[in-house]
């Protein structure tokens, strides 16, 4: 008999159909958003989930999920998931790494050159049918070319974010948990490695791309927004939460900041109504990997890891690799 797993969103139907191949299938096509009890309810009896960011594996689901022997989350992020948890419980967790570098990197600068010249709200002015004579001094913004580029967070995206800045001229700071090697930096356009506050006080435009944890939770508080330049763009790329959303608020409306580009936002989908009253922001609905060709590679990289995980197999991005012991 073939081990039943719950496809836990909506998905590609080629993705599920080659799932089928080797398990019994619940789907949510219609993607409903289970609550935690209704995703309790819906893995009785599976020894495999594939889900995304919304859903949370934690001890409290896992001690409800006996038979559960493998999340596959479809995302390179995972905190959504208690990955001490899944170890004590025996259940292997596995994310979707390196298909996304550079679809989300395209994006990150999509998103910075759409704050600094202000696409957006040049556009929304332009369709309100307020533009009656071009000026001098309309949507003035920043450039790009020949300033400095901040990265907090120097893993595989923020390498490739930083490699594209070769094109504008630009000088790139970076700060991280761990120095890159000299390689890495000369990839990266000769990045230079710079502690938080320099990186802060001296970047033109901040592109935030690291993971959120306890540790960084507020990365980018109140005290780090007064460190930024009041011309500086803030771009994040990475995950609701590393960013004090409220203490963003308050910088762009005095203008201590010139302008954000956020992709995620702190208990999104329901961000803070604020940022929707502030004209200097750029605002999109966490779709910074969302390329047809990548959302497919995510969705086959997290089959690749269910499949291997529940045929004995290691699986290719296996997160805990103590739990399949
Ligand atoms: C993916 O990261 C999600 O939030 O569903
Ligand atoms: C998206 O946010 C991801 O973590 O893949």
């Amino acid at each position: 008999m073939k081990p039943a797993i719950l496809v836990a969103r909506a998905i590609f139907p080629q993705t599920l159909a080659r799932l089928a191949e080797h398990f019994e299938l619940e789907t949510n096509q219609d993607d409903l958003i289970f609550t935690p009890q209704e995703l309790v309810a819906k893995l009785h009896g599976k020894q495999g989930l594939l889900c995304t960011g919304s859903a949370r594996i934690d001890a409290q689901l896992l001690a409800q999920t006996p038979r559960l022997k493998m999340v596959a989350n479809m995302a390179v992020g995972y905190d959504n998931i208690d990955l001490a948890a899944c170890t004590q419980f025996q259940v292997m967790a596995s994310n979707t790494p390196d298909v996304l570098n550079q679809t989300t990197a395209d994006f990150a600068w999509a998103l910075l050159m759409a704050t600094a010249r202000r696409i957006t709200e040049a556009e929304h002015y332009l369709r309100a049918g307020k533009w009656d004579k071009w000026s001098y001094d309309a949507f003035l913004g920043a450039d790009l070319h020949g300033a400095t580029l901040g990265i907090l967070g120097m893993g595989r995206i923020g390498q490739a974010i930083a490699r594209r800045s070769m094109g504008f001229d630009m000088q790139v700071l970076y700060h991280n948990r761990s120095r890159l090697s000299p390689e890495q930096e000369s990839y990266a356009n000769n990045a230079q490695y710079v502690s938080k506050q320099e990186l802060l006080s001296r970047a033109d435009h901040l592109i935030l791309i690291l993971p959120y944890s306890a540790a960084t939770h507020h990365a980018i508080g109140a005290a780090e927004l007064a460190m930024l330049r009041p011309s500086a763009t803030l771009v994040n790329v990475a995950r609701g939460g590393i960013v004090d959303d409220a203490a963003l608020i308050a910088a762009l409306r005095q203008n201590k900041i010139a302008a954000a580009g956020l992709d995620v936002f702190e208990g999104e989908p329901n961000l803070n109504p604020d940022f929707l009253t502030l004209k200097n922001v750029v605002l999109t609905p966490h779709i910074a990997s969302a390329s047809a060709a990548t959302r497919r590679a995510m969705a086959n990289c997290a089959a690749d890891n269910l499949i291997a995980g529940l045929t004995h197999q290691r699986p290719p991005h296996l997160l805990n690799p103590e739990a399949s012991s």
